[in-house]
């Protein structure tokens, strides 16, 4: 290839990855039998961030980063979107195992933007389609109300699969309403008990959860989409240690986790964390890429 030009775009699919989501994208390049090239990114002194897209374009470019930490990072998919379609792909998909912005799905305090619609707007903006993992829909029933024909995953079968690997009985505990469906969703398919709490947060670190009723099981696994300082996990932990759960585990999809929160966790009594794989991190133990590339590769057709 001659410097400066790219080659042909390739008629199948192609995964175009940033670096800090290479585990992943290798994993969906195997499992999908995708071809994969990187997507090289240089920051200037300003802070401004300029994106290379490395050939063949697919023909439909998967975009694969996940969105944690997420200012730089939609300026900077919103650019590859650009560059590729330059580079001959006629459709892009973002695949970002993590979607950031759906918690701020409301004004919560006078004077607030809806975050929620302003970055789904963004993205739909971008790109031609978006395939994701779990996003956080408090008040909407499908992302699709947000963003037409994304492609939004349930990790329920992969806590579920998890589930029945353990020894019976196992109690799965959703830390409030919110959570009621998926916690129920996983359960079944699993065959075990389960109950949600009631949570109560008067600031980014103040959580109380509660339950009304604990059934007398030695062990509990607390399920969450998102754990971002720990409190919801500690404090849920506290409560069904103090209810005569002996044993406290935990698993998210999303492995946030700001500073302190995996030692919080453990204060609050949880014996051992773990995480999907949607956002690189010591405690990921579930792999997500296999759920990608079914329905991925379903997508084409
Ligand atoms: C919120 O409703 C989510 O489902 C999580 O429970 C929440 O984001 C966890 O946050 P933290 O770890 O900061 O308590």
């Amino acid at each position: 290839m001659q410097a400066g030009k790219l080659e042909m775009p390739e008629s199948a699919p192609r995964i175009h990855y940033f670096t800090d989501t290479e585990g992943f994208a290798r994993d969906l390049s195997k499992r999908a039998g995708v071809g994969a090239s990187r997507v090289r990114v240089h920051e200037f002194p300003d802070g401004e961030s300029s994106v290379r897209v490395r050939g063949p374009a697919g023909r439909h470019a998967w975009l694969v980063r996940t969105l944690h930490q997420p200012n730089a990072k939609l300026v900077e998919v919103a650019l590859a979107a650009d560059a590729l379609r330059r580079a001959g792909s006629e459709r892009v998909t973002l695949v970002a195992p993590y979607l950031p912005y759906m918690r701020q799905d409301k004004v919560f305090a006078p004077g607030e933007a809806i975050s929620q619609r302003v970055i789904a707007s963004w993205i739909a903006k971008s790109f031609d389609g978006l395939a994701t993992l779990e996003p956080h829909l408090h008040r909407l029933h499908s992302l699709t109300e947000l963003i037409p024909g994304a492609i939004s995953l349930s990790a329920a079968p992969l806590f579920a699969d998890w589930v029945r690997s353990q020894p019976a009985p196992l109690l799965l505990v959703g830390p409030d309403e919110e959570s009621e469906p998926w916690v129920r969703a996983i359960a079944g398919e699993a065959g075990c008990e389960w109950i949600v709490g009631q949570k109560r947060r008067s600031g980014d670190r103040s959580v109380r959860v509660r339950f009304d009723h604990i059934p007398s099981l030695q062990r509990a696994l607390i399920v969450d989409d998102i754990a971002s300082t720990g409190m919801t996990l500690a404090s849920a932990a506290e409560a069904l240690r103090e209810g005569g759960v002996r044993r406290v585990e935990a698993a998210v999809v999303h492995a946030i986790f700001s500073r302190g929160a995996l030692g919080r966790i453990r204060a609050g009594g949880v014996r051992r964390c773990f995480s999907c794989d949607s956002i690189p991190h010591r405690s990921n133990q579930l792999s997500s890429a296999g759920l990608f590339a079914r329905a991925l590769t379903r997508d084409l057709g």
